[in-house]
């Protein structure tokens, strides 16, 4: 209650002070009416956004931009990617892509990371640290997660490709992880809630026979890489997060055919697989909650 009761006090800003957003606006003009609403869901005991995760009109742009930059160089591996590739290869795609477009790539030496972009193979789960020795075979599924700073701003995306001719199998599990990100996009909604997400991508995971990583999921991203809240998929509906207008956040969930459980390499700390060595799954969007629905910012 004293949590609630502070960000309530929080809130009291003249109405004829300048916005908190820093739009230079009054605030009975700007983020007043908004606020008020938030209150009344914070009142009511919801988990309610801090205003830090609550972006401006132009903030969105410029994630919008920075976006840009991620469509272009997950397009521009979709281009080249092939048996034979290695995974460094696709490295140098993103980073090139991402410099000449005056970018940043976020993953390199982002907490010790080595590389620029996360190459995630069959059972790798996420966070694949790409290299001249992986190479890519006929059959392979991969995954290809690339995030971006531009002028300060991220953005972040995945995408899972086919190398040659797949098993039925890995097409399938492709393919409903698709769907699953595809249901929770519909589910994104101004005062709809983060538990919503996860409760369809866990309904149609489970019907289609697959499980759902636990440990990692979805966050906030925007003016930091990852900032609140952690998105899990193990969720109901009505529950978790509270959506408001101007939330940026991933929808990114991690689809196993096997067990749900995973491991890390304890020798380079990053590559996270599946513990009984079946192949997983994971597409990943970055939208914006906006003032009727949802804007799609990467895929
Ligand atoms: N791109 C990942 C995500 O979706 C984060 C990877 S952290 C890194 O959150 F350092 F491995 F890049
Ligand atoms: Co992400």
């Amino acid at each position: 209650m004293d949590i609630i009761r502070k960000k309530v006090n929080e809130m009291k800003i003249g109405r004829n002070d300048p916005c908190w957003c820093g739009s230079g606006r009054k605030y009975k003009q700007c983020h007043e009416a908004l606020d008020r609403k938030i209150e009344r869901y914070a009142l009511e005991g919801c988990i309610v956004p801090p205003r830090e995760i609550i972006k401006t009109p132009e903030q969105i742009e410029g994630i919008r931009q920075s976006a840009k930059v991620n469509i272009a160089c997950l397009d521009e591996v979709a281009k080249k990617i092939g048996p034979g590739m290695s995974t460094q290869e696709i490295d140098d795609i993103v980073d090139k892509v991402t410099r000449d477009m005056g970018g940043i790539p976020a993953p390199l030496n982002y907490e010790g990371f080595p590389k620029s972009v996360c190459t995630s193979v069959n059972d790798q789960v996420c966070h694949g640290i790409p290299s001249e020795d992986v190479i890519l075979q006929e059959g392979d599924i991969i995954n290809v997660d690339c995030s971006t700073i531009l002028n300060g701003y991220y953005s972040d995306s995945s995408r899972m490709f086919c190398i040659g001719e797949v098993s039925e199998e890995k097409k399938k599990l492709i393919q409903v992880t698709k769907e699953c990100c595809d249901l929770a996009l519909k589910e994104v909604k101004p005062w709809g809630f983060m538990g919503d997400l996860g409760a369809v991508v866990m309904e149609h995971a489970t019907k289609n026979g697959y499980t759902v990583v636990r440990e990692i999921g979805g966050h906030g991203c925007g003016l930091e890489f990852h900032e609140e809240p952690w998105i899990g998929y193990h969720t109901n509906r009505g529950e978790e997060m509270l959506l408001v207008p101007g939330m940026t956040f991933t929808i990114e969930p991690m689809v196993n055919a096997g067990t749900q459980k995973i491991y890390t390499d304890q020798e380079n700390g990053w590559e996270v697989y599946t513990l009984d060595g079946e192949p997983s799954a994971q597409w990943e969007y970055q939208v914006a909650v906006t003032e009727s629905g949802v804007e799609i910012l990467t895929y």
